[in-house]
């Protein structure tokens, strides 16, 4: 198992797939390392692979927001993403692309350990909960894996696409708290 300085300079070495050939920065991850809830994206947009720092963008803007409604802020969680590197124009990242960088999060995983983990859209929750994982009908449902509930919800983005998924992504944020709470 790698420590945090070994895994920051494996990500930052980084050349296992295309992404790394158009890459600004690799965006590892923000946030408390001791967080009890992880947060996970699917890619770097624009923005975060100007910054090197995930979810700065429109998209991040609503998830603080949607953090701060349910108390929670950067400093109390941790944030990262299926892949660490931009796909170009904010495509899907490829299946080679995420097999060649998911180890990169398990071992962020091992390292934090968290007792929650969310996953921000189907993207996360295909690559984390199951492969067929369809975001409309299962989100909101708490799994559990190696003692940690793990739960998919809408991707801050898609959310600002839809109006009308506002309102059961509220929902899944009111009961990640309820859940924090009782895992404290
Ligand atoms: N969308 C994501 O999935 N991750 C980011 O870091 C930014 C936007």
């Amino acid at each position: 198992m790698y420590t945090w300085e070994e895994l920051e300079e494996k990500c930052l070495n980084c050349h296992k797939c295309r992404l790394c050939e158009t890459r600004n920065n690799v965006v590892i991850g923000v946030g408390n390392k001791n967080s009890d809830i992880l947060f996970i994206g699917e890619g770097p947009g624009e923005q975060e692979d100007l910054k090197g720092e995930p979810f700065v963008g429109p998209a991040g803007k609503l998830l603080d927001k949607m953090l701060g409604a349910i108390e929670l802020d950067r400093s109390k969680i941790y944030i990262a993403n299926i892949v660490k590197c931009r796909p170009p124009y904010n495509r899907d990242p490829a299946k080679d692309e995420q097999a060649a960088c998911i180890n990169f999060l398990r071992h962020q995983f091992l390292l934090i350990r968290p007792k929650i983990i969310v996953c921000l859209g189907r993207i996360a929750a295909q690559a984390i909960i199951s492969p067929d994982f369809r975001i409309t009908k299962s989100r909101g449902i708490w799994y559990n894996r190696k003692n940690c509930d793990i739960m998919a919800t809408y991707h801050p983005s898609a959310l600002l696409r839809d109006e009308n998924k506002k309102r059961p992504a509220w929902e899944d944020f009111k009961a990640i708290r309820k859940k924090y709470d009782e895992k404290l």
